[in-house]
């Protein structure tokens, strides 16, 4: 079976290659980002999606971005980088991954170059570098993670922390791909995630394509399917982790985090050491993305919400340290307290 390849090269190398994921389960399309509109527009309307995938279509499009920039002269070319990563960064302000990974690729082209084409060509060396270790980091967070797995081993997720998400095997999902690639039995509890449903459409896909077995619940299933003991632990991922372990993630999360505690479940978090932002000091500094309306009010075009009703769409929500078992990371698995530091 071909691996999942969210974020790539197009083979001319002068596009961002991505799967669509407005599209998943019903459809698998890939599309091509060949410009700086482009790439906004594929990550505000998550066809690219997850924490470590937009960090990386984000870098990989900021060098696509620039292709038609000609201008030889390095000042101009590094004035035009200042703007591109801007807009860029502004699509999605939740997940620290997406200006880590943009301003990454950006001081590439501060070192001191003879040309706005080698400029561009470090800057581009830098982004591939950062695909490949996103890759490597899934893979350690799965070799670490596994152990927390015994045979057998029921898995609550919320929202899509699988390969989808990342360039390599997920996040949240590495210790389970990890753990059934060893032979273990398995088996994952997908939250649908509203409104957008990345666990029903997203990590249901790919762990069935996989082989993994999943079945989907409801959101507000969860607290029922967790006294009932059908769930031993609890992992999903993350956008941002502040110095003290606050964790910022899909909305819903923090039920969930509250729920496992009260019954007495593991509740992990997973995330690459892009996700943890140290410069903040906890999770209340962590900026949340508000969405639109239409995503809460309309189901397939039809409105379930009375016209002249508000409605509320933060994208993420904030769970405290305190709930948190551990956070597995690509260096070690974390116990609290914890004290991220820069
Ligand atoms: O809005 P999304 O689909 O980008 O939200 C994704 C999540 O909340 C994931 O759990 C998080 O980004 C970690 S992905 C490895």
């Amino acid at each position: 079976m071909q691996p999942i390849q969210a974020v790539r090269w197009s083979p001319d190398c002068n596009a961002v290659r991505i799967i669509d994921q407005t599209a998943l389960p019903e459809r698998y399309i890939e599309r091509d980002l060949r410009s700086l509109d482009d790439v906004c527009a594929a990550i505000s309307s998550l066809a690219v999606r997850g924490a470590p995938a937009i960090g990386i279509a984000g870098a990989m499009g900021l060098v696509v971005s620039l292709a038609s920039f000609d201008d030889p002269a390095t000042e101009r070319l590094r004035a035009r980088i200042a703007v591109h990563a801007q807009r860029i960064i502004a699509t999605r302000p939740t997940a620290a991954n997406l200006a880590w990974a943009v301003n990454t690729v950006a001081a590439a082209a501060k070192e001191p170059h003879a040309s706005g084409r080698e400029a561009l060509r470090a800057m581009r060396a830098v982004a591939d570098a950062l695909l490949a270790d996103d890759a490597a980091m899934c893979r350690r967070i799965g070799s670490l993670g596994e152990q927390l797995l015994g045979d057998g081993a029921r898995v609550l997720t919320h929202c899509n922390a699988g390969a989808l998400a990342t360039t390599g095997i997920g996040t949240a999902l590495a210790p389970v791909y990890v753990a059934a690639e060893h032979g273990r039995q398995v088996s994952v509890l997908a939250c649908e995630t509203r409104p957008l449903l990345q666990g029903a459409r997203l990590t249901a896909w790919e762990l069935s394509r996989a082989g993994v077995p999943v079945r989907v619940i409801t959101d507000s299933a969860a607290a029922s399917a967790m006294r009932a003991r059908r769930v031993d632990l609890v992992i999903v991922g993350a956008d941002r982790i502040a110095a003290n372990g606050d964790v910022a993630n899909k909305i819903g999360t923090y039920a969930l985090a509250l729920q496992a505690r009260y019954h007495g479940i593991p509740f992990y978090v997973a995330a690459p050491t892009s996700t943890f932002d140290p410069a903040i000091p906890d999770g209340s500094a962590i900026p949340i993305e508000q969405r639109g309306r239409a995503e809460v009010a309309r189901i397939n075009g039809q409105a379930i919400v009375p016209n002249d009703v508000p409605v509320d769409n933060p994208a993420f929500d904030v769970t405290p340290a305190d709930l948190v078992t551990a956070i597995i990371s690509d260096r070690a698995i974390h116990y609290p307290p914890y004290r991220f530091v820069p």
